[in-house]
């Protein structure tokens, strides 16, 4: 963001219920969000909070006001902050809510615990069924808003049951919550947040072959896509029983630019920032390709990544 930008954003109006928070324990006026997302774009949080613990993420939602809007951010591998920055609460579910507990073949995890983690230690306990958890850059909350998927399995798949904060502070534990999740969307309400699951995996011999799938995935993963850039995945959801990447190429799309903004020339479904984009070329960008493919073919690209603010 450019620092007279900041600067404004800085000093402007705030409201009463801003103030108010200005003084609870762990909570940031105007914090940049840009480096907590892997796009490395947008502006900031009007308020932004870590919660200590469970108990203390209940009582700041029960006090906070109704009207105040709240977003949950992870490790912000699926977000794209508007430049302008997030009119709300953001609640950072992060290292706080990373632990993750073995019993069996299931895993107790929190919240913040990054995918990647929850993939290896399933793999040293020798469980298996989380090895397309390995190359996900984020957190199981995260995770389970998105449902986040690859190589045919997907997080709701696993799950025995999940405990959820509500927006007003309720704690609820959901036992089978697999109906509520579909194809990269979870129907649970977005201004709650999910704070444990339990995850069933599967008693294997040894860790070696856990390991060497794991392996495979992530060079599958290095070979097709731009990890070495910053996006946030796949930009768009797949069209059933079709690839959004493989439609976007037959466009004829990859390298298309806006400002800092491009789609990636390896793989097409990627947006990536080559260096100096601003969440509006990103924002702009999708919405060209997804206009540049309904003219073409008359598909509906829908956005995977979850747009945060007014642009
Ligand atoms: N393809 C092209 N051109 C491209 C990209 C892909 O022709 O530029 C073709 C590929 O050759 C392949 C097909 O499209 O035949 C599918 O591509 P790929 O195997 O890369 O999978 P994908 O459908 O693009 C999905 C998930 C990924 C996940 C991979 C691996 C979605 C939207 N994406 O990608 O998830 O890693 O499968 O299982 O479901 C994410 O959601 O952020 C994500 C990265």
């Amino acid at each position: 963001m450019n620092p007279i930008r900041a600067a404004l954003a800085f000093f402007r109006f705030r409201k009463p219920w801003e103030k108010a928070l200005a003084g609870c324990r762990h909570v940031l006026l105007n914090e940049p969000l840009a480096l907590r997302t892997s796009f490395g774009v947008g502006g900031l949080a009007a308020v932004f909070y870590e919660p200590e613990n469970r108990q203390e993420l209940r009582a700041f939602l029960k006090h906070l006001p109704p009207k105040a809007p709240v977003f949950f951010l992870g490790a912000g591998s699926n977000v794209l902050v508007a430049d302008r920055g997030v009119p709300g609460v953001v609640i950072h579910i992060g290292r706080q809510f990373a632990d993750i507990r073995v019993e069996g073949a299931r895993l107790i995890c929190g919240a913040g615990a990054p995918l990647a983690k929850i993939a290896r230690v399933a793999a040293q306990h020798s469980i298996g069924g989380f090895e397309f958890l390995a190359g996900i850059p984020g957190t199981l909350g995260g995770g389970l808003r998105m449902n986040a998927g690859a190589f045919g399995s997907a997080l709701g798949d696993r799950l025995v049951s999940v405990t959820r904060v509500e927006r007003a502070g309720d704690e609820a534990d959901i036992l089978s919550p697999q109906a509520a999740f579909g194809y990269r969307q979870c129907q649970m309400p977005a201004n709650g947040c999910f704070v444990q699951a339990v995850l069933q995996g599967k008693k294997v011999r040894s860790a070696a072959s856990v390991l060497r799938q794991m392996a495979a995935y992530q060079k599958k993963r290095r070979a097709a896509q731009p990890l070495e850039c910053r996006s946030a995945g796949s930009f768009f959801k797949n069209p059933p029983a079709d690839s959004a990447g493989r439609i976007i190429d037959s466009c004829g799309l990859k390298g298309l630019r806006i400002g800092g903004a491009a789609v990636s020339p390896k793989h097409a479904n990627f947006i990536v920032n080559t260096g100096r984009a601003s969440a509006r070329d990103i924002c702009r960008l999708g919405r060209l390709v997804q206009k540049k493919v309904w003219q073409k073919m008359k598909i509906a690209l829908e956005w995977e990544v979850r747009y945060w603010g007014k642009e």
